[in-house]
């Protein structure tokens, strides 16, 4: 059992079920687990195994057909929706699988999107991590003007901007090579003293530091 009382996020026999015709298929199905306040959590499983429908749920993008969300106790399914959005802008940070970035706003406009234009904090932070992330020079780019590793970069700056609660990472290294990709995944591990970082990956190698994985297969959790 599941206890959905306790620090962090739980997932509580959580299910994403599409209908179509007399035919469900479960995107996710019945997934149960607890992941701590702070640590780094990898995702893996093969294409069509749910990871991206799992963060979704994780991070109340979308709203489970059976089963429940908990953060820190409190149930996503309790909250309003506004109180839902303010969650996610406030305290969560997302890399999606497939990098979005405004075309009309500069890489570094981009990552500071959810700040206040006078935020000089947010500002510097922003100018801290494009250094980090080895990606100062493409600052004042706009994004079809850059690579896909690239474009992903900026979005990882503007997913850790905020110093959110959970970081929720889908294939963040995925346009990477493998020395970028490292060193990537070195920062975001490196995040896992401010909070939870929850990457999912189809590159072991990329977990390599990571204090749990978790494996799906068709929905379901697979026991290690
Ligand atoms: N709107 C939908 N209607 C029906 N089935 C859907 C819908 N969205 C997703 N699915 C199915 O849910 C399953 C899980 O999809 P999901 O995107 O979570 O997989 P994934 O593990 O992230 O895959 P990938 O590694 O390719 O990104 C897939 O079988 C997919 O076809
Ligand atoms: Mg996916």
């Amino acid at each position: 059992m599941i206890d959905i009382k306790t620090e962090g996020l739980t997932a509580d026999s959580l299910s994403l079920a599409y209908y179509e015709g007399d035919a469900v298929t479960y995107a996710v199905n019945h997934v149960s687990l607890s992941l701590p306040k702070f640590g780094f959590v990898g995702i893996m499983g093969p294409s069509g195994s749910g990871k991206s429908s799992l963060l979704y749920l994780l991070s109340g993008l979308k709203v489970p057909t059976e089963g429940g969300v908990y953060l820190d106790g409190v149930p996503y399914h309790r909250m309003a929706e506004r109180q839902r959005v303010r969650l996610r802008r406030e305290r969560f940070g997302f890399v999606f699988q497939q990098p979005f970035l405004f075309s009309y706003l500069t890489a570094f406009e981009n990552a500071l999107i959810g700040a206040p234009d006078d935020d000089h904090r947010a500002r510097r932070h922003a100018v801290e991590l494009f250094n980090r992330l080895g990606i100062t020079q493409y600052r004042e780019r706009y994004p079809h003007h850059l690579s896909g590793g690239e474009r992903q970069r900026v979005c990882i700056a503007r997913a850790m901007l905020n110093n959110p609660s959970v970081i929720f990472a889908d294939e963040p290294t995925a346009a990477l090579d493998h020395a970028t990709g490292h060193h990537v995944m070195d920062i975001l591990i490196g995040y896992r003293d401010r909070g939870l970082v929850i990457v999912v990956t189809h590159d072991p190698e990329m977990l390599a530091g990571s204090d749990v994985i978790y494996r799906l297969r068709d929905g379901e959790l697979e026991e290690d």
